[in-house]
């Protein structure tokens, strides 16, 4: 196995292994690189549906993800990402996660990591980018680090509550009412989370998902937010990944934001099998 770093700032590519076939040892060498690089690239995977569920559930219990339109016809934790179309109808969601944000932090339990498989892609864009947030909370004055601590800010899925994201066209007709039937109640979470796993501090909060802040009026809320938004976008901060085929990734949400660059011209196909797994309530 080979680990190499991808960027400065986080991200790393594994080659010489087969995920759906690793013993205790090289498990746990995988485990540690993760924490360390954030993003894992493992390069020319086989990976049917339950190949790359069994990998998932090595690192924790499967989450379903709300957007059940989406799911695999055949297995439950997968969700498809796609653009392809059948009778006219998208086979998955041709437009997650056009917005910045970390998975499910909309919720209670947010996920721990994401997988994503490529099984076709594109010759053009369909990127996708991370953002270190250990990296974004390092990087702020110790008077902002001080003015944070102790404050929560409120996330929401439902994007109609939300101004800084657009509602993609597909949307617009059954809009609000689909977001009001599956969103769940918002989520309170630190603006500053520490890693269960590193002990480390992470900003925590995204254009996607967080509305507001619970301890401050909103205006001044909104004012925090827009800077810390600014913040975290750094191009110092992120890695862009272009996609080679059967890459299968994996991704730390605890202590990362992404983002799906989109770009993909009309005829050319994304077509991406995603898996969750839960992790635990932020602190
Ligand atoms: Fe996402």
């Amino acid at each position: 196995m080979q680990i190499n770093p991808l960027s400065d700032v986080l991200g790393a590519e594994v080659i010489g292994i087969d995920v759906g076939n690793l013993d205790e040892v090289t498990f746990d060498k995988v485990h540690e690189a993760f924490l360390e690089h954030h993003v894992l690239v493992f390069r020319d995977q086989n990976l049917p549906p339950e190949r790359q569920v069994a990998f998932a559930q090595r690192f924790g219990e499967l989450d379903v993800h709300i957007q059940k339109d989406n799911k695999h016809s055949g297995h439950e934790a997968i969700q498809v990402l796609s653009n392809k179309k059948v009778n006219g109808e998208y086979i998955g969601s041709p437009s997650a996660g056009d917005a910045w944000h970390s998975d499910l932090s909309y919720t209670d339990i947010p996920t721990l990591c994401t997988m994503l498989y490529a099984m076709e892609i594109p010759e053009v864009g369909g990127d996708t980018e991370w953002s270190n947030m250990y990296r974004a909370y390092d990087t702020l004055s110790e008077e902002m680090k001080q003015r944070l601590d102790g404050l929560h800010a409120r996330h929401t899925f439902n994007r109609f509550r939300n101004p800084r994201v657009e509602v993609p066209e597909i949307y617009k007709g059954i809009g609000k009412e689909r977001y009001a039937d599956i969103a769940p109640p918002d989520a309170v979470h630190p603006l500053v989370r520490t890693h269960p796993e590193t002990g480390r501090k992470a900003l925590y909060l995204s254009e996607r998902f967080t509305i507001g802040i619970e301890e401050l009026e909103e205006e001044e809320g909104q004012a925090l937010m827009d800077e810390l938004i600014a913040h975290q976008k750094q191009r110092d901060f992120i890695y862009r990944h272009k996609w080679s085929l059967h890459d299968l990734t994996i991704w730390d949400n605890r202590c990362l934001i992404h983002l799906a660059c989109g770009g993909v011209p009309e005829g050319q196909i994304r077509h991406m099998h995603r898996v969750i797994v839960r992790g635990d309530k932020p602190y």
